[in-house]
This record gives structure tokens, C-alpha cells and sequence, in this order.
């Protein structure tokens, strides 16, 4: 392990439940930084220009809100804290590629993300799609470490991923939202996107967190139910947020170009319901999701104070 590495596991594991929510969060952001640059370093001697690629997608920038949840969720249910590092930093590697082909010009078609040009803007479209191919494969591979974490585990938390990245999850959203550019959309067919394209991934973010409270065998259903309903609220919230501050945010504080979605004739929860009622409706999900977390058993339930803040978070960010 690297010493910055070290050093910032060291850091976030000393920000306990007293720690203002900020210091917790710069914490954990800076231990997802040190993950993601450990296991996507720039520099690399087999092919120079891959990495360098995957490097620039996926270690610049970025909240870092999956990796958070993961964390959070495993605060409260007390989970093994190897298993959770690789969980958060291969929930976060799937963004990211997620990201760089959401971005090609044949999707998207961005310029700037993070706050620099996009990675197909700065390597080429070749190169941009291969990184995101390899950062995806990256994640299978940090889930699954020869030792360290038990071999059930690994196959939970590659079933969690994988279901949420796919046809199933954000790769089957993000159809749905290209064939519904340019036309009408039912509120129904809009929730089913949103959630797909970005909740699926949220959502797996808690799950698998708790995942690592233990071995499979010892699920807990009612912890389990619990946070489901939190990880669909907020990853549904998640989305209304990006859909809101595409049209008040400027630019310069997305770090993406802002009025993207209505340019491009995007279906969004803006286009659809207004401002406003977009706005109360995360508002909702938020009530919902910190709802949930009422109904967890006792104990975890006294442990789910970052789960609640995150849940703020989502909804209440600028950027
Ligand atoms: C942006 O995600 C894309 C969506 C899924 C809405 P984030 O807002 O989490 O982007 P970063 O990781 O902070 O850049
Ligand atoms: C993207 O949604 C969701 C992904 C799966 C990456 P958007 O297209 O709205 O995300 P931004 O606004 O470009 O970050
Ligand atoms: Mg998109
Ligand atoms: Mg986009
Ligand atoms: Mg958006």
C-alpha cells in the first residue's frame, strides 16, 4: 500500500461520528483519491497512453458521492473495512467510465467534465471508449483481490455491480435515454430512466456497502429492505438534482456545460414537471430516504447519521 494511501485510510478512519459531516466527507474524498491513483496510476510501462487516458477520467475531480455512500453504509452496519475500500473504489471506476462514453460525441457529446476537456476532447474517441472499456474491467479486478477479502463477498459485490451497470441498470437507462431524445415521455417512463441511468449505481453504492457487514450467509433482510429503499430514493434524487442544476448552475461551478439537457432536447424531470415541482420532488425523495433509515433495526440505525447527511447532500448540493 502507497503512503498516501495509508495515510489517508489513517485520516478518514479517525473521523468518527463526532466529526462534523464537511471533515468526514473531505476525509473520505481523499481517501477515494488515493484508492483511485493507487489502483489508476497515470504512469505505467505496458501501454503508456491507456493509462494516461484512464488516468485523466477517473483520478481528476469529482464528488466522490459513491465512494461516500459506500462508506457511510458500512458505518452503519459496522463492515470490514478492506472489503469497503475496494467496493468504493470499484463503484467509482464504473462512474467513471460511465462518464467518458456518456460524454462521446456518439451519446452526449461533451466537451468539458470536472472541469477540463472532456477524455475523448483530449485523447481522441478511440482512446476515450477504450478507457472506459478498461476502467469497467478495472473494477472487476479491485473487487477481486487473491486475498483479503473472503471469496463470497467478492461474488456479492461483483453481482451488485454488475447488475447495476448494466442492461438491467445504468447501460439500460442510458438507452432508454437516448431513444426518448427529441420525444415525449410518460412520468412513469421518465422514473424508470432516472433510475436506471444513475440510481441503479447510487443504490449499489449502499448496498454493497453493507454487503461487507459479513459474510454472505449472515444477511440481514431487514437492514437490507431498508436501505434499498433509501438507495432508490436517493438515486432517484440524485438524477432530479443533475436535471435541476443543468438549468440554474453556470458552467463554471458544474465543471460540465451547463443547459446542456434542453439544448440537446433531453426528456428531464425539468422539461417534464418545471422547476418548482422538480424541486419538491427531491425534497420528497430526500423525506423518503431518511424515512427508511427510521425503520432500520436499532443499532444500525444509531450508526446511519452519514447515510442521513449524504442524503442532504444529494439533494441539497450546488454542483
Ligand atoms: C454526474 O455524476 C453524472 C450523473 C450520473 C448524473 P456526478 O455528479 O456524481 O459527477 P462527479 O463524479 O461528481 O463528477
Ligand atoms: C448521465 O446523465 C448518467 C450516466 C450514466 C453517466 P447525464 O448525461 O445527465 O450526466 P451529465 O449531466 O452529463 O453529468
Ligand atoms: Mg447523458
Ligand atoms: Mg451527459
Ligand atoms: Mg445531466
Amino acid at each position: 500500500m502507497t503512503e498516501t494511501l495509508q495515510n489517508a485510510r489513517t485520516q478518514a478512519e479517525r473521523a468518527g461520528a463526532d466529526v462534523p459531516f464537511e471533515d468526514w466527507m473531505r476525509q473520505h474524498q481523499a481517501r477515494a483519491q488515493a484508492l483511485i491513483a493507487h489502483h489508476v496510476p497515470q504512469a505505467h510501462p505496458v501501454v503508456p497512453q491507456l493509462h494516461e487516458a484512464m488516468h485523466y477520467a477517473a483520478a481528476q475531480g469529482g464528488k466522490r458521492v459513491r465512494p461516500l455512500l459506500v462508506w457511510a453504509a458500512g458505518e452503519c452496519v459496522r463492515a470490514d473495512e478492506a472489503a469497503l475500500d475496494r467496493a468504493a473504489c470499484a463503484v467509482e471506476l464504473v462512474h467513471a467510465y460511465s462518464l467518458v462514453h456518456d460524454d462521446l460525441p456518439c451519446m452526449d457529446d461533451d466537451v468539458l467534465r470536472r472541469g477540463q476537456p472532456t477524455t475523448h476532447v483530449r485523447f481522441g474517441e478511440a482512446l476515450a471508449l477504450l478507457a472506459g472499456d478498461a476502467l469497467q474491467a478495472l473494477a472487476y479486478e479491485v473487487l477481486t483481490p487473491e486475498a483479503g477479502v473472503a471469496p463470497a463477498l467478492q461474488a456479492r459485490l461483483c453481482a451488485l455491480l454488475a447488475r447495476a451497470s448494466g442492461a438491467e441498470g445504468m447501460a439500460g437507462g442510458q438507452t432508454l435515454d437516448i431513444l426518448s431524445t427529441g420525444g415525449a415521455i410518460s412520468g412513469d417512463d421518465l422514473m424508470h430512466m432516472h433510475s436506471r441511468k444513475t440510481g441503479a449505481l447510487l443504490k449499489a453504492s449502499v448496498m454493497m456497502g453493507a454487503a461487507c457487514a459479513g459474510q454472505v450467509t449472515e444477511r440481514q433482510p431487514a437492514v437490507e429492505l431498508a436501505l434499498e429503499v433509501y438507495g432508490e430514493a436517493i438515486g432517484l434524487a440524485f438524477q432530479v438534482v443533475d436535471d435541476i442544476l443543468d438549468v440554474t448552475a453556470d458552467s463554471a461551478t458544474l465543471g460540465k456545460t451547463a443547459g446542456k439537457d434542453a439544448q440537446q432536447n433531453k426528456s428531464t424531470y425539468v422539461s417534464a414537471l418545471g422547476l418548482d415541482a422538480a424541486r419538491q420532488l427531491a425534497l420528497t425523495l430526500r423525506d423518503k430516504a431518511q424515512s427508511a433509515l427510521d425503520t432500520l433495526p436499532a443499532a444500525q440505525c444509531a450508526s446511519s447519521q452519514r447515510l442521513r447527511e449524504l442524503a442532504d447532500l444529494i439533494v441539497l448540493r450546488g454542483h
